[in-house]
């Protein structure tokens, strides 16, 4: 078995108890060429969702048979071709669903009341006596009584949901296939962008998402909306985002992920005064990593025993 970057080493001796384990020695994520010799003898991969797992990959790894990502996104691996090739794939859903929508949180609030701006406005040292407390000083939005539209109704949308009620948000949601869920009144994609206050993605990245937020969603939207992305950048259209702030239309846009990771220091839109971008931490806590990580060797043990991973990214 390979893995393509150090675990937890109490995860790796899990592993280790069941199979012969070839650790990638570094945290730098090999390249493709790389990982085709490293993964050579292979039959499981353990891998991160830095590692492209491509169909030109699976043809070079004949042995290979389960594909075990850490993480719940599994928009990294070329789904269909492991179908074709009879690859299984396990991911990690349910463990990072708390931490995920922890930032989502995080991430609402620290653009709606503008947190980083006003530590930078100290730090700089440009909070004096004569502007100690001025009544237009920062001002951000209200969340009570202001609505949530909420994109994806799995468990992190409905996580972030739960959270939204304790801040007296009304929330409203979308789903491709409705769900049966009380709290949350069930919309189009189009009512939501139309009523929302605030926009929170939760979807997984998939042929029907990329760019669902594009140049039309967007002109749909209330003036000054805040979407908070913790889903995939690619789900968002970037440059019709940043046309849009550009305008003076969308108010402000927070997020953890972006189309090309890691995102450049440079980008327009990442620097975007009413941007607020964070480097894709959505599920870093230790407890979370940990039971990622172990959700990621329990997909492989299965696997190894009745050839068929415990959460499966394929069905
Ligand atoms: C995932 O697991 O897909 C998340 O994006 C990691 O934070």
């Amino acid at each position: 078995m390979a893995v393509t970057r150090s675990l937890p080493v109490d995860v790796i001796k899990a592993l280790q108890d069941v199979a012969t384990v070839n650790l990638w020695p570094s945290d730098t994520p090999p390249t493709q060429p790389e990982l085709i010799h490293f993964a050579q003898d292979a039959t499981a991969l353990i891998c991160l969702l830095t590692d492209s797992i491509n169909g030109e990959l699976l043809s070079a790894l004949p042995h290979l048979k389960c594909v075990s990502t850490v993480s719940v996104g599994a928009d990294h691996i070329d789904l269909q071709a492991c179908r074709e090739a009879g690859v299984a794939v396990g991911c990690t859903p349910g463990v990072l669903v708390d931490a995920t929508a922890d930032l989502t949180w995080a991430l609402l609030l620290g653009a709606g009341r503008r947190i980083v701006e006003a530590n930078q406005f100290v730090k700089d040292d440009n909070w004096h006596f004569e502007n100690r407390w001025q009544l237009n000083m920062m001002l951000g939005i209200d969340l009570a009584g202001k609505t949530l539209g909420i994109v994806g109704l799995g468990e992190v949308g409905q996580a972030v949901a739960k959270r939204a009620q304790g801040f007296g948000m009304n929330v409203i949601g979308y789903n491709r296939s409705p769900k049966t869920l009380a709290q949350i009144e069930q919309v189009s994609l189009d009512q939501l962008l139309q009523r929302s206050d605030v926009i929170s993605i939760n979807v997984a990245l998939t042929d029907d998402t990329r760019d669902l937020i594009d140049e039309q969603a967007l002109s749909k939207t209330r003036p000054n909306v805040l979407i908070v992305n913790t889903a995939r950048g690619g789900i968002v259209n970037e440059e019709a985002m940043l046309a849009s702030l550009n305008s003076g239309h969308v108010g402000g846009y927070a997020s953890d992920v972006w189309a090309k990771e890691p995102v450049d220091v440079n980008d327009p839109l990442f620097n975007h005064e009413r941007v607020l971008g964070l480097p894709h931490i959505g599920s870093a806590t230790h407890s979370t990593r940990i039971a990622m990580a172990n959700r990621a060797i329990d997909n492989v043990r299965k696997f190894i025993v009745d050839g068929t991973v415990r959460f499966s990214a394929l069905d």
